[in-house]
C-alpha cells in the first residue's frame, strides 16, 4: 500500500504502525486508513487542480466525493486539505454538516432527492445543489422559494460519454438514470433561469468511474461546452462541472496517469472548447473520491482455512478463507474488481502458488481476490493485507450472514485510533424486534 513499508521483521507497517499490533489491538477483519496518504492526496489533488486552472486562466472548485467514504475524521482532512465536499443523501449531509464543513462548500446530488433532503439542504445553506432532472427544477425552485432564498445549483447532463477503467464509449443518447439529456441541456438551464428562487452556476456532468483514458474527460467537456456557451447568449455561465472518477492502481497492472497529468489535459480541452465556441472559459469544479480515498486504505484479514483445489491440467488453485469478504468488501463480488494481496505479518521466500482469496459468506460469488500469487506457505493465522480499500469497501459494506462490520483505524506517526466503530454481534440482534430485550412478551 501507499505509504507502507516492511519492517526488518518483515511485518508490514501503516503510517508507522506495525499490522500486527494493529490485529492485536482491534481485531480483524479491520480497515486502515493512511491518514497522512488521504491528506497528502488531497493537497496534491488540489495542487494540481489550481496549477491546471491558473495556466488557461480561470480558478477550480474540488469536491471530495463522500460517497467513496464519508466520516467526521475524513471531512476534517479534507476540508484542512481545502477541499469542498460533496454529498449525495441527506445521511451524507448530516455527517457532513456535523463534521463542521462549511455549508457553503457542500454540493448536494442525487437523482432522487427527496423533498424532505432539498429542504434541509436549502436550510443548511448549501452552496450548490445538482438539479438531476426536470422534475427536480420545481422541487428546488419551490423549496429555496419556502425558505426565502436564492439558491445556487447546477444542472446534471448526461453527456453521452460513458467511461470505465481503460476505455471510453461516446453515444449519442446514454440509456441510464442520471442527469437530463444533452439535448434538453438549454431549454432546462432557461427554465432554471426563469425561477427567481434559483441561480444557475452551470452545467455538470460526470461520466463513470475508475476511469484511466481522461479522452473521455475530454470528449465529455467538449460536448457539454457546445450546450454551455449557447446558455452564455443569455447570460454569462460561469462555471462548468467535470464530476470526478480518476482510476487508482489496484494491482501492479493498473498504471494511472499522474492526476498533474490528467488536470492539465482536461484544463487544456475545455480552454479549446471555449475558444471553438467562442466563450471565456468559466471558473471548473471536480468531484474525485476513489482517486483520494482509495490508496489510502488497507484492509487487513487473518487467515482461517487454506484448501488446495485441482484445477484442470495439474494445476492447483489454493483458496485462502479470511475472516471477512463480500461484507467488508462488496466490490469483487459486484463488479469483478480486482485486489492485490499480501501476508502481512511475515517475510516468506516460499515458492508463489496461484490463490483465491475468498471470505467466509455462505456464497461462492465472496470472493476478496480472484486470482494471486503469495507463497505457498500462506497458513492459518498469517495475517493478509489487501490494498487500496480506501473508496467505497466501507461504504458499501453489509451485514450478510450477521456480520458486523469492521471498525476503521486511522494510522498516523505510529499511532492508532478508531474513526468510525465497529459493530458487534449485539449491535445487530438490537435491531430484531423480537429478539430485543426491551421489549417484553415479544422475545417469549
Ligand atoms: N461525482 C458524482 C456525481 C458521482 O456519481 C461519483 C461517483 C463521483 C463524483 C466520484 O467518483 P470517483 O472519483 O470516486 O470515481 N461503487 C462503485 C463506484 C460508484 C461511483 C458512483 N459515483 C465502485 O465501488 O467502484
Amino acid at each position: 500500500p501507499e505509504g507502507a513499508h516492511r519492517d526488518d521483521a518483515g511485518r508490514l507497517v501503516v503510517g508507522g504502525v506495525d499490522a500486527v499490533a494493529l490485529a492485536r489491538d482491534f481485531g480483524t477483519p479491520l480497515y486502515v486508513v493512511d491518514e497522512q496518504v488521504a491528506r497528502s492526496r488531497a493537497a496534491r489533488t488540489l495542487a494540481a487542480f489550481e496549477a491546471a486552472a491558473a495556466s488557461v486562466g480561470t480558478q477550480v472548485t474540488v469536491y471530495y466525493a463522500g460517497k467513496a467514504f464519508l466520516s467526521g475524521a475524513v471531512v476534517r482532512w479534507m476540508t484542512e486539505a481545502g477541499l469542498s465536499i460533496d454529498v449525495c443523501t441527506g445521511g451524507e449531509l448530516a455527517v457532513a454538516l456535523a463534521a463542521g464543513a462549511e455549508p457553503a462548500r457542500l454540493g448536494f446530488h442525487g437523482n432522487n432527492k427527496s423533498v424532505g433532503e432539498i429542504e434541509r439542504a436549502v436550510a443548511a445553506g448549501v452552496g450548490t445543489i445538482v438539479i438531476d432532472s426536470e422534475i427536480e427544477i420545481e422541487r428546488v425552485a419551490d423549496a429555496a422559494a419556502r425558505a426565502g432564498i436564492r439558491q445556487r445549483v447546477r444542472l446534471r447532463v448526461n453527456s453521452g460519454v460513458h467511461a470505465s477503467t481503460h476505455e471510453f464509449l461516446a453515444t449519442a443518447h446514454e440509456d441510464q438514470k442520471f442527469g437530463v439529456s444533452l439535448d434538453h441541456a438549454v431549454e432546462l438551464g432557461e427554465r432554471i433561469r426563469s425561477r427567481p428562487s434559483l441561480d444557475f452556476v452551470g452545467l455538470h456532468c460526470h461520466i463513470g468511474s475508475q476511469i484511466f483514458d481522461s479522452a473521455g474527460f475530454a470528449e465529455s467537456a467538449e460536448r457539454l461546452l457546445a450546450a454551455h456557451a449557447e446558455l452564455s447568449r443569455t447570460a454569462p455561465v460561469p462555471e462548468l462541472n467535470l464530476g470526478g472518477g480518476f482510476g487508482i492502481a489496484y494491482t501492479s497492472a493498473d498504471e494511472p496517469e499522474p492526476i498533474e497529468r490528467i488536470a492539465l489535459g482536461i484544463a487544456q480541452a475545455v480552454a479549446e472548447g471555449c475558444r471553438a465556441n467562442g466563450v471565456p472559459v468559466p471558473r471548473l469544479a471536480f468531484e474525485p473520491g476513489r482517486s483520494i480515498i482509495g490508496p489510502a486504505g488497507v484492509t487487513l484479514y487473518t487467515v482461517g482455512t487454506v484448501k488446495p483445489v485441482p484445477l484442470d491440467g495439474g494445476v492447483w488453485r489454493h483458496y485462502v478463507s479470511v475472516d471477512g469478504g463480500m461484507s467488508d468488501n462488496a466490490r469483487t463480488a459486484l463488479y469483478g474488481a480486482d485486489y492485490s494481496a499480501r501476508i502481512a505479518s511475515r517475510r516468506s521466500e516460499a515458492e508463489p502458488a496461484l490463490v483465491r482469496v475468498a471470505g467466509k459468506h455462505c456464497e461462492s460469488g465472496d470472493i476478496v481476490v480472484d486470482a494471486e500469487y503469495l507463497p505457498h506457505d500462506v497458513a492459518p493465522g498469517d495475517l493478509l493485507a489487501v490494498a487500496a480499500t480506501g473508496a467505497y469497501c466501507w461504504s458499501l459494506s453489509n451485514n450478510y450472514n450477521h456480520v458486523p462490520r469492521p471498525p476503521v483505524v486511522a494510522v498516523r506517526d505510529g499511532v492508532a485510533r478508531v474513526i468510525v466503530r465497529g459493530e458487534t454481534e449485539s449491535d445487530l440482534r438490537a435491531r430484531d424486534a423480537d429478539l430485543d430485550p426491551a421489549e417484553p412478551g415479544r422475545a417469549g
